[in-house]
């Protein structure tokens, strides 16, 4: 019998180029056996969300409203599991999950963050790394805890910093490769061919990085 496949809740704030960089390594493919079940957006001026609309990919905007974070994360996660959703993914999604959340999907949450982790975690990445005068910096897709960027890691890819770096140009080479590891990080996750042992997230056949 063929395996069911995979079903992805994308969850974004903003302008959602790596939902849609998921979106297409659904479809070309590269994230096999995969469908992608709602897009989930915590704010209703998210330019993602016309971008998923034009992609035919079914939208949902949960707004906070003045509640908590747990209250707002009951309907994200409710809205999860009607769509029967069984992968999060995080793709510029502003907002810090609840523990409810976590366990909901525990292990079952990834998240890009534009930076190698555990260096420059938070807000402003970009501008940490050159503040700091790196040389070499990246992306890392990693599994979300109860930690800020600090989950498991799934896969990084390094990117240099030019002496010429502004943020702008800096975030802009590494968005380029942001897209090609989160489908890439993705693919071994539906995969399931990968064990976690302590903190490792263990590849049991090999992601080419
Ligand atoms: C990306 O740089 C991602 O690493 C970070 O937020 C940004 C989102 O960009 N978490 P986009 O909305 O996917 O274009």
């Amino acid at each position: 019998m063929a395996e069911q496949p995979s079903c992805l809740g994308i969850l974004i704030s903003g302008r959602g180029s790596n939902m849609l960089a998921l979106a297409e390594a659904v479809r070309d493919g590269r994230i096999p056996n995969t469908q992608i079940a709602l897009v989930v957006s915590d704010h209703a001026n998210a330019s993602g969300l016309v971008r998923a609309e034009e992609q035919g990919l079914k939208t949902l905007v949960i707004e906070r409203r003045g509640r908590s974070r747990e209250e707002h994360d009951r309907e994200t996660v409710a809205a999860l599991r009607e769509h029967k959703v069984d992968i999060v993914c995080l793709a510029g999604y502003m907002r810090l999950l609840s523990g409810y959340f976590i366990e909901a999907y525990r292990h079952r949450i990834l998240n890009i963050h534009p930076s190698l982790l555990p260096a420059f975690p938070g807000l402003a990445a970009h501008k940490q790394v050159l503040e700091h005068g790196v040389k070499w910096t990246g992306c890392t897709v990693h599994f979300v805890d109860e930690t800020l960027d600090g989950g498991p890691i799934i896969a990084q890819r390094i990117v240099p910093v030019l002496d010429e770096d502004t943020e702008e140009t800096l975030s802009v080479r590494i968005l380029e490769q942001e897209h090609r590891l989160y489908a890439e990080a993705l693919a071994l996750i539906v995969g399931g061919n990968y064990e976690i042992v302590g903190r490792r997230v263990v590849a049991r056949s090999g992601l080419s990085n």
